[in-house]
Protein backbone atom coordinates (compact mmCIF):
# COMPACT_ATOMS: atom_id res chain seq x y z
CA UNK A 1 0.00 0.00 0.00
CA UNK A 2 1.02 3.76 -0.72
CA UNK A 3 -0.15 6.30 1.60
CA UNK A 4 0.93 9.79 2.33
CA UNK A 5 0.67 10.17 6.03
CA UNK A 6 0.71 14.25 7.69
CA UNK A 7 3.26 14.49 10.48
CA UNK A 8 2.35 17.62 12.98
CA UNK A 9 4.59 17.62 15.58
CA UNK A 10 3.05 20.96 17.37
CA UNK A 11 5.25 22.13 20.44
CA UNK A 12 7.23 21.19 24.11
CA UNK A 13 7.69 17.32 23.83
CA UNK A 14 5.42 17.17 20.82
CA UNK A 15 8.89 17.03 18.17
CA UNK A 16 10.44 14.15 19.98
CA UNK A 17 7.56 12.11 20.88
CA UNK A 18 6.73 11.93 16.94
CA UNK A 19 10.49 11.30 15.99
CA UNK A 20 9.71 8.20 17.70
CA UNK A 21 6.37 7.21 16.21
CA UNK A 22 7.82 8.20 12.26
CA UNK A 23 10.44 5.64 13.02
CA UNK A 24 8.37 3.10 14.31
CA UNK A 25 6.03 3.61 11.26
CA UNK A 26 8.72 3.57 8.72
CA UNK A 27 9.92 0.15 10.23
CA UNK A 28 6.04 -1.02 9.89
CA UNK A 29 6.15 -0.06 6.11
CA UNK A 30 9.80 -1.89 5.62
CA UNK A 31 8.38 -4.79 7.84
CA UNK A 32 5.02 -5.61 5.90
CA UNK A 33 5.66 -3.78 2.88
CA UNK A 34 4.09 -0.27 2.01
CA UNK A 35 5.27 3.16 0.98
CA UNK A 36 4.23 5.51 3.80
CA UNK A 37 5.19 9.20 2.79
CA UNK A 38 5.88 11.11 5.58
CA UNK A 39 5.44 15.01 5.60
CA UNK A 40 5.67 17.25 8.28
CA UNK A 41 3.84 20.43 8.53
CA UNK A 42 3.28 23.14 11.10
CA UNK A 43 0.66 23.30 13.84
CA UNK A 44 0.43 25.42 17.13
CA UNK A 45 2.84 27.27 19.17
CA UNK A 46 5.91 26.68 16.55
CA UNK A 47 3.10 27.52 13.42
CA UNK A 48 2.29 31.08 15.36
CA UNK A 49 5.65 31.49 15.63
CA UNK A 50 6.63 30.62 12.26
CA UNK A 51 3.58 31.95 10.23
CA UNK A 52 1.35 34.27 12.82
CA UNK A 53 -1.24 31.56 12.50
CA UNK A 54 -1.84 28.37 14.71
CA UNK A 55 -3.01 26.53 11.56
CA UNK A 56 -1.68 27.49 8.78
CA UNK A 57 -3.39 26.96 5.52
CA UNK A 58 -0.50 25.10 3.90
CA UNK A 59 -0.97 22.47 7.00
CA UNK A 60 -4.93 22.62 6.36
CA UNK A 61 -4.31 21.67 2.63
CA UNK A 62 -1.52 18.90 3.35
CA UNK A 63 -3.76 17.77 5.81
CA UNK A 64 -7.09 17.08 3.61
CA UNK A 65 -4.68 16.09 0.81
CA UNK A 66 -3.52 12.86 3.25
CA UNK A 67 -5.07 9.27 4.52
CA UNK A 68 -4.68 10.65 7.81
CA UNK A 69 -2.62 12.58 10.50
CA UNK A 70 -0.48 12.21 13.52
CA UNK A 71 0.08 14.98 15.95
CA UNK A 72 2.36 15.34 18.84
CA UNK A 73 0.94 18.24 21.01
CA UNK A 74 -0.02 22.26 21.07
CA UNK A 75 0.72 24.72 23.23
CA UNK A 76 3.14 26.23 26.11
CA UNK A 77 3.63 28.90 28.47
CA UNK A 78 5.26 30.79 25.66
CA UNK A 79 2.09 31.37 24.35
CA UNK A 80 -0.39 31.62 27.30
CA UNK A 81 -1.07 35.20 27.58
CA UNK A 82 -4.61 35.41 27.72
CA UNK A 83 -4.81 38.79 25.50
CA UNK A 84 -2.40 37.35 22.36
CA UNK A 85 -4.22 37.37 19.62
CA UNK A 86 -4.14 33.85 19.05
CA UNK A 87 -3.21 30.62 20.97
CA UNK A 88 -2.10 27.51 19.65
CA UNK A 89 -5.17 25.49 21.23
CA UNK A 90 -6.79 27.73 18.47
CA UNK A 91 -5.12 25.52 15.83
CA UNK A 92 -6.48 22.20 17.06
CA UNK A 93 -9.89 23.09 17.22
CA UNK A 94 -9.42 24.39 13.92
CA UNK A 95 -8.46 21.33 12.15
CA UNK A 96 -11.14 19.25 13.92
CA UNK A 97 -13.94 21.45 12.85
CA UNK A 98 -12.03 21.83 9.24
CA UNK A 99 -11.17 17.96 9.12
CA UNK A 100 -14.99 17.29 10.32
CA UNK A 101 -13.76 14.91 13.03
CA UNK A 102 -16.62 14.87 14.98
CA UNK A 103 -15.85 11.84 17.11
CA UNK A 104 -12.74 11.18 19.56
CA UNK A 105 -12.26 7.96 20.47
CA UNK A 106 -9.81 7.18 23.72
CA UNK A 107 -9.82 4.08 25.14
CA UNK A 108 -8.75 3.57 28.91
CA UNK A 109 -6.61 0.54 29.25
CA UNK A 110 -4.88 -0.77 31.77
CA UNK A 111 -1.18 -2.56 31.36
CA UNK A 112 -1.29 -5.52 33.95
CA UNK A 113 3.05 -4.57 34.31
CA UNK A 114 1.84 -0.85 35.01
CA UNK A 115 -1.33 -1.43 37.67
CA UNK A 116 0.69 -0.43 40.18
CA UNK A 117 1.49 3.18 38.59
CA UNK A 118 -1.82 3.91 39.02
CA UNK A 119 -2.97 6.81 42.16
CA UNK A 120 -5.85 4.11 42.83
CA UNK A 121 -5.64 0.53 44.28
CA UNK A 122 -4.76 -2.32 42.09
CA UNK A 123 -8.25 -4.16 43.09
CA UNK A 124 -10.02 -1.07 41.45
CA UNK A 125 -8.39 -0.76 38.33
CA UNK A 126 -7.50 -3.91 37.01
CA UNK A 127 -9.01 -4.82 34.37
CA UNK A 128 -10.32 -1.92 33.65
CA UNK A 129 -11.09 -1.12 29.91
CA UNK A 130 -13.15 2.07 28.44
CA UNK A 131 -13.75 3.51 24.96
CA UNK A 132 -14.66 7.26 25.68
CA UNK A 133 -16.47 8.36 22.96
CA UNK A 134 -16.29 12.59 23.23
CA UNK A 135 -18.19 14.70 21.24
CA UNK A 136 -15.72 17.40 19.20
CA UNK A 137 -17.23 19.83 16.84
CA UNK A 138 -20.02 20.72 18.53
CA UNK A 139 -21.28 21.77 22.13
CA UNK A 140 -19.77 25.00 24.58
CA UNK A 141 -16.72 24.46 22.72
CA UNK A 142 -17.92 25.87 19.60
CA UNK A 143 -21.21 27.68 20.39
CA UNK A 144 -21.95 30.96 20.44
CA UNK A 145 -19.66 32.90 22.57
CA UNK A 146 -18.73 36.20 23.25
CA UNK A 147 -18.04 39.69 25.69
CA UNK A 148 -20.21 41.97 26.95
CA UNK A 149 -21.08 44.10 30.12
CA UNK A 150 -23.73 42.67 32.31
CA UNK A 151 -25.32 45.31 35.19
CA UNK A 152 -22.41 47.65 34.16
CA UNK A 153 -19.87 44.59 35.25
CA UNK A 154 -17.51 43.17 32.42
CA UNK A 155 -18.93 39.87 31.72
CA UNK A 156 -18.78 36.51 29.12
CA UNK A 157 -20.20 34.13 28.55
CA UNK A 158 -20.05 30.62 26.14
CA UNK A 159 -22.87 28.36 24.85
CA UNK A 160 -23.79 24.80 24.73
CA UNK A 161 -25.36 23.78 22.06
CA UNK A 162 -26.39 20.61 19.90
CA UNK A 163 -28.87 19.92 17.28
CA UNK A 164 -30.14 16.78 16.61
CA UNK A 165 -27.68 15.40 13.98
CA UNK A 166 -24.55 16.04 15.80
CA UNK A 167 -26.15 14.12 18.59
CA UNK A 168 -27.52 11.14 16.34
CA UNK A 169 -24.43 10.61 14.44
CA UNK A 170 -21.89 10.48 17.44
CA UNK A 171 -24.06 7.98 19.68
CA UNK A 172 -24.52 5.96 16.21
CA UNK A 173 -20.64 5.75 16.21
CA UNK A 174 -20.60 4.89 19.94
CA UNK A 175 -23.03 2.37 20.01
CA UNK A 176 -21.22 0.86 16.68
CA UNK A 177 -18.46 0.43 18.91
CA UNK A 178 -19.84 -1.10 21.72
CA UNK A 179 -21.39 -3.42 19.19
CA UNK A 180 -17.85 -4.49 18.40
CA UNK A 181 -16.55 -4.91 22.39
CA UNK A 182 -18.64 -5.93 25.36
CA UNK A 183 -21.92 -4.18 24.06
CA UNK A 184 -22.50 -2.13 27.00
CA UNK A 185 -23.44 1.82 26.35
CA UNK A 186 -23.31 4.39 28.85
CA UNK A 187 -24.69 8.19 27.83
CA UNK A 188 -23.39 10.54 30.28
CA UNK A 189 -25.44 14.10 30.11
CA UNK A 190 -26.18 16.63 32.70
CA UNK A 191 -30.29 16.12 31.76
CA UNK A 192 -31.46 17.43 35.20
CA UNK A 193 -29.84 20.81 34.54
CA UNK A 194 -29.00 21.65 31.14
CA UNK A 195 -31.54 22.09 28.27
CA UNK A 196 -28.68 20.44 25.53
CA UNK A 197 -28.19 17.88 27.95
CA UNK A 198 -32.22 17.28 27.83
CA UNK A 199 -31.82 16.86 23.80
CA UNK A 200 -29.31 14.80 24.27
CA UNK A 201 -30.51 12.01 26.89
CA UNK A 202 -33.99 12.23 24.32
CA UNK A 203 -31.94 11.54 21.16
CA UNK A 204 -29.51 9.02 22.63
CA UNK A 205 -32.54 7.04 24.03
CA UNK A 206 -34.45 6.92 20.54
CA UNK A 207 -31.12 6.22 18.72
CA UNK A 208 -30.51 3.38 20.92
CA UNK A 209 -34.01 1.83 21.27
CA UNK A 210 -35.01 2.15 17.35
CA UNK A 211 -31.49 0.94 16.45
CA UNK A 212 -29.36 -0.77 18.97
CA UNK A 213 -31.78 -2.03 21.09
CA UNK A 214 -29.65 -5.16 21.82
CA UNK A 215 -27.03 -2.97 23.41
CA UNK A 216 -26.96 -3.17 27.47
CA UNK A 217 -27.84 0.49 27.85
CA UNK A 218 -27.39 2.85 30.79
CA UNK A 219 -27.31 7.12 31.22
CA UNK A 220 -25.49 8.53 33.94
CA UNK A 221 -25.37 12.19 35.08
CA UNK A 222 -22.17 13.64 34.37
CA UNK A 223 -21.38 14.15 38.23
CA UNK A 224 -22.23 10.80 38.72
CA UNK A 225 -19.90 10.03 36.34
CA UNK A 226 -16.76 11.83 37.75
CA UNK A 227 -17.22 9.56 40.84
CA UNK A 228 -18.35 5.94 39.24
CA UNK A 229 -15.13 6.47 37.47
CA UNK A 230 -12.86 5.55 40.48
CA UNK A 231 -14.81 3.85 42.27
CA UNK A 232 -16.10 0.77 39.84
CA UNK A 233 -14.36 1.88 36.37
CA UNK A 234 -14.58 -1.61 35.14
CA UNK A 235 -18.31 -1.18 34.88
CA UNK A 236 -17.78 0.52 31.70
CA UNK A 237 -17.50 -0.58 27.97
CA UNK A 238 -17.94 2.46 25.78
CA UNK A 239 -18.78 6.16 27.00
CA UNK A 240 -20.41 8.10 25.22
CA UNK A 241 -20.49 12.03 26.02
CA UNK A 242 -20.59 15.57 25.08
CA UNK A 243 -17.21 18.14 23.87
CA UNK A 244 -17.19 19.66 27.46
CA UNK A 245 -17.92 16.41 29.79
CA UNK A 246 -15.92 14.18 27.71
CA UNK A 247 -12.94 16.80 28.02
CA UNK A 248 -12.92 16.66 31.58
CA UNK A 249 -13.71 12.98 32.17
CA UNK A 250 -11.23 11.91 30.01
CA UNK A 251 -8.43 13.86 32.07
CA UNK A 252 -10.00 12.16 35.03
CA UNK A 253 -10.09 8.68 33.49
CA UNK A 254 -6.35 8.61 31.88
CA UNK A 255 -5.23 8.54 35.19
CA UNK A 256 -6.60 5.05 35.97
CA UNK A 257 -4.13 3.51 33.77
CA UNK A 258 -1.03 5.27 35.88
CA UNK A 259 0.11 7.50 33.03
CA UNK A 260 -1.34 9.86 30.62
CA UNK A 261 2.71 8.80 28.98
CA UNK A 262 0.45 5.33 27.31
CA UNK A 263 -3.13 6.71 26.14
CA UNK A 264 -3.25 7.17 22.62
CA UNK A 265 -6.72 8.97 20.67
CA UNK A 266 -8.58 8.74 17.68
CA UNK A 267 -10.22 11.43 16.04
CA UNK A 268 -12.49 11.00 13.03
CA UNK A 269 -14.95 12.15 11.03
CA UNK A 270 -17.89 10.40 8.63
CA UNK A 271 -14.98 10.29 5.82
CA UNK A 272 -11.65 11.72 5.00
CA UNK A 273 -8.47 11.94 7.25
CA UNK A 274 -8.70 10.81 10.65
CA UNK A 275 -6.46 12.88 13.16
CA UNK A 276 -4.28 10.36 15.64
CA UNK A 277 -2.33 12.15 18.69
CA UNK A 278 -1.62 11.31 22.25
CA UNK A 279 -3.67 12.23 25.27
CA UNK A 280 -1.54 13.88 27.14
CA UNK A 281 -0.37 17.69 26.24
CA UNK A 282 3.00 19.20 25.02
CA UNK A 283 4.25 18.82 28.93
CA UNK A 284 6.83 22.05 28.30
CA UNK A 285 8.47 21.13 31.76
CA UNK A 286 10.47 18.12 30.65
CA UNK A 287 10.43 19.09 26.41
CA UNK A 288 13.89 19.08 25.50
CA UNK A 289 14.93 16.63 27.99
CA UNK A 290 14.59 13.68 26.19
CA UNK A 291 12.73 11.87 29.15
CA UNK A 292 9.22 12.24 27.51
CA UNK A 293 6.91 8.70 27.09
CA UNK A 294 6.79 8.37 23.48
CA UNK A 295 4.40 5.32 24.19
CA UNK A 296 1.33 7.28 23.31
CA UNK A 297 1.98 8.51 20.52
CA UNK A 298 3.19 5.30 19.10
CA UNK A 299 0.03 3.35 20.04
CA UNK A 300 -1.78 6.77 18.40
CA UNK A 301 0.35 5.66 15.05
CA UNK A 302 -1.09 2.20 15.86
CA UNK A 303 -5.26 3.35 15.60
CA UNK A 304 -4.14 5.55 12.45
CA UNK A 305 -2.70 2.49 10.95
CA UNK A 306 -5.90 0.51 12.27
CA UNK A 307 -8.43 2.81 11.48
CA UNK A 308 -7.41 5.37 8.38
CA UNK A 309 -5.76 2.46 6.54
CA UNK A 310 -7.70 -0.50 7.84
CA UNK A 311 -3.70 -2.36 8.44
CA UNK A 312 -4.65 -4.45 11.26
CA UNK A 313 -2.04 -6.75 11.62
CA UNK A 314 0.52 -3.61 11.47
CA UNK A 315 -1.52 -1.90 13.99
CA UNK A 316 -1.41 -5.19 16.03
CA UNK A 317 2.35 -5.61 15.82
CA UNK A 318 2.63 -2.10 17.28
CA UNK A 319 1.00 -3.02 19.56
CA UNK A 320 2.49 -6.51 20.53
CA UNK A 321 5.72 -4.45 20.56
CA UNK A 322 4.57 -1.89 23.36
CA UNK A 323 2.96 -5.28 25.32
CA UNK A 324 6.38 -6.73 24.61
CA UNK A 325 8.77 -3.56 25.85
CA UNK A 326 6.95 -3.08 28.90
CA UNK A 327 6.75 -6.70 29.85
CA UNK A 328 10.84 -6.63 29.57
CA UNK A 329 10.83 -4.17 32.19
CA UNK A 330 11.46 -0.96 29.55
CA UNK A 331 10.26 2.39 31.43
CA UNK A 332 10.31 5.78 30.90
CA UNK A 333 10.45 8.19 33.86
CA UNK A 334 7.07 8.57 34.42
CA UNK A 335 5.77 4.98 34.42
CA UNK A 336 9.70 4.10 36.32
CA UNK A 337 7.94 4.77 39.94
CA UNK A 338 11.23 5.76 41.22
CA UNK A 339 12.78 2.67 39.69
CA UNK A 340 15.59 2.89 36.25
CA UNK A 341 14.23 5.22 33.83
CA UNK A 342 15.02 5.05 29.92
CA UNK A 343 15.33 8.14 27.60
CA UNK A 344 12.35 8.66 24.53
CA UNK A 345 14.92 7.70 22.36
CA UNK A 346 16.40 4.47 24.01
CA UNK A 347 12.17 3.34 24.17
CA UNK A 348 11.74 3.74 20.71
CA UNK A 349 14.87 1.75 20.10
CA UNK A 350 13.29 -0.92 22.26
CA UNK A 351 10.07 -0.75 20.39
CA UNK A 352 12.17 -1.23 17.09
CA UNK A 353 13.95 -4.02 18.45
CA UNK A 354 10.50 -5.77 19.50
CA UNK A 355 8.83 -4.78 16.20
CA UNK A 356 11.87 -6.87 14.23
CA UNK A 357 11.60 -9.99 16.87
C1 LIG B 1 -7.83 17.82 24.55
C2 LIG B 1 -7.25 19.16 24.90
C3 LIG B 1 -7.89 20.20 23.97
C4 LIG B 1 -9.38 20.21 24.26
C5 LIG B 1 -7.30 21.60 24.06
C6 LIG B 1 -5.80 21.60 23.95
C7 LIG B 1 -7.91 22.49 23.00
O1 LIG B 1 -7.47 19.47 26.24
O2 LIG B 1 -7.63 17.37 23.39
O3 LIG B 1 -8.48 17.21 25.39
O4 LIG B 1 -9.84 20.89 25.19
O5 LIG B 1 -10.11 19.55 23.52
MN1 LIG C 1 -8.38 17.86 27.34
Amino acid sequence: MRANLVLLPGDGIGPEIIDQAERVLVAVAEKFGHQFELERHLIGGIAIDETGDPLPQPTIDACRASAAVLLGAVGGPKWDDPNAKTRPEAGLLKIRKELGLFANLRPIQTYPELVDASPLRREIVEGTDILFVRELTGGIYFGPSGKGEVDGHESAYATMLYTVPEIERVVRLAAEAARGRRGKLCSVDKANVLEPSRLWRRVADRVVREEFPDLDYSVVLVDAMAMHLISRPRDFDVIVTSNLFGDILTDEASMLPGSLGMLPSASVGASGPGLFEPIHGSAPDIAGRGIANPLATILASAMMLKHSLQLHDEAAAIEAAVRKVLADGARTADIARGGASISTTAMGDRVLQALAS
